[in-house]
């Protein structure tokens, strides 16, 4: 049975990790240890599981005690180095949340970590494992269009998800390094995964107009706020639920993590349009919108090749949300097309989360479409990011591969 400990109390730790772990792989996966700067927050966790977990606000305590086989880093993305980093230092496995980390210093510095240490850097991509995904991946294996030449990848985030990533944390670029690379990492990361190539060059503009200080009528967050009555963004946290208030709320008083802050705050540095261009190394191009204002949620994808398209859309709010199936539609030179149906997954992440659990936990299922991602994998999805920040700075378009050099 192998040890593990989480480094972060966070939500995602809590639903995604250590619930699954303690109710639904307690024969295969023990959790020995949790740590966080939060003790209030690890109370919660032990509240929520029914359980006496050790818990620590010193990390190298946690692993100098426990001697875990795995830890599960599920902290703020700017601090996930530092932990995949000390247990790799100490001989120890880690499994990652993504993004792996936030910029390339980061990033290189992992990788040889990693190296040096001989132990795996696993990071969870869960989309991949999303049945609609997976059967993508196989199409695309299968040569359904060919030689791939190029993509159009567009993300909406609707006004209540999309917003919540300028109330926190993931506001502050050098918390999650923006949207490019928090949430597109796992975008660019099914790109690189459907097309088993890796970036070369990337263009990118980027902007901010709907969140951040464009309107006077704004607070320091919606608890306090007197625009409460008229803001359409009020969220009122002591109504949002158990979890809201034991992992944030109640525990507030210790860091000053306010889980409500004003999406208007003049704080907000990232950029909420964004428009990234990718010339990957075998000659594809993709092209890729991601906003996170938009009147509904999900994603649309195309996929043109020498032998076709492929096209696949995805609803995660609006409309078409509540729609039973969705659809790969996939187009021939000949006017035929095939559409492949699929009764929509009930799970997280288009039913990816639950998968992907089964792999890491149990690990008794096959991979031959290569589910489980290394830290290239994670490293390569990020640089797309990175290199997209830098080119909307710069104006210039960013090699991918000189931010793997030290100089880059
Ligand atoms: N794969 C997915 O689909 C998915 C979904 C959600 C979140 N995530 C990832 O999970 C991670 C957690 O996100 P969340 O929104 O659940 O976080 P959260 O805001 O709920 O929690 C963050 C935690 O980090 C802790 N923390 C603060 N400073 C720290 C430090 N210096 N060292 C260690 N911990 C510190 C906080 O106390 C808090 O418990 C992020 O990396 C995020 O990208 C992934």
């Amino acid at each position: 049975m192998k040890r593990y400990v989480i480094a972060g109390c966070s939500d995602r730790a809590l639903d995604m990790f250590a619930k699954p772990i303690v109710a639904n792989f307690s024969n295969y996966a023990r959790l020995v240890g949790i740590f966080d700067p939060n003790h209030k927050r690890m109370e919660f966790f032990n509240q929520q599981l029914k359980t006496s977990i050790p818990a620590y606000t010193d990390f190298q305590e946690m692993l100098k005690e426990q001697k875990p086989d795995c830890v599960i880093v599920t902290t703020i993305d700017c601090y996930h180095h530092q932990y995949i980093i000390a247990s790799l230092k100490a001989g120890v496995d880690v499994i990652s949340e993504k993004p792996m980390t936030i910029d390339e210093e980061k990033c290189r510095a992992i990788l040889a970590a990693e190296k040096e240490s001989g132990k795996k850097v696993t990071v969870t991509f869960n989309y991949r494992h999303a049945p609609y995904c997976t059967k993508a991946k196989e199409l695309l294996r299968q040569g359904k269009v060919g030689k791939i030449l190029s993509i159009h990848f567009e993300w909406m985030l609707d006004t209540r998800h999309g917003a919540d990533y300028f109330r926190r944390w993931h506001r502050r670029k050098e918390n999650s390094g923006g949207l490019l690379v928090h949430k597109a990492t796992h975008h660019f990361d099914l790109v690189n995964w459907f097309l088993e190539d890796e970036p070369d060059v990337v263009f990118a503009f980027g902007s901010r107009r709907f969140y951040g200080p464009t309107r006077r009528e704004r607070g320091e967050r919606c608890l306090t706020c007197k625009y409460k009555k008229t803001c359409e963004f009020y969220w009122d946290i002591t109504r949002a639920g158990e979890k809201m208030k034991g992992l944030y709320l109640d525990a507030e008083a210790v860091d000053k993590y306010y889980r409500d802050g004003c999406v208007f705050s003049s704080e907000i540095d990232i950029e909420d349009t964004m428009s990234v261009n990718v010339r990957y190394r075998q000659g594809t191009f993709l092209n890729y919108s991601l906003i996170a204002h938009s009147p509904y949620e999900g994603w649309k994808m195309s996929i043109n090749g020498t032998g076709g398209r492929l096209e696949l859309e995805e609803y995660h709010s609006g409309n078409r949300a509540s729609e039973p199936f969705h659809y790969i539609r996939c187009y021939d030179r000949e006017e035929n097309s095939v559409t492949y149906e699929f009764t929509k997954p009930t799970g997280g992440h288009g039913g990816g989360d639950e998968r992907l659990l089964r792999m890491l936990f149990v690990n008794d299922l096959p991979d031959p479409l290569g589910l489980m991602a290394d830290s290239r994998a994670g490293a390569m999805s990020i640089l797309i990011g990175i290199a997209a920040n830098k080119s909307i700075a710069r104006g210039k378009p960013v090699e991918v591969s000189g931010l793997l050099k030290p100089s880059g």
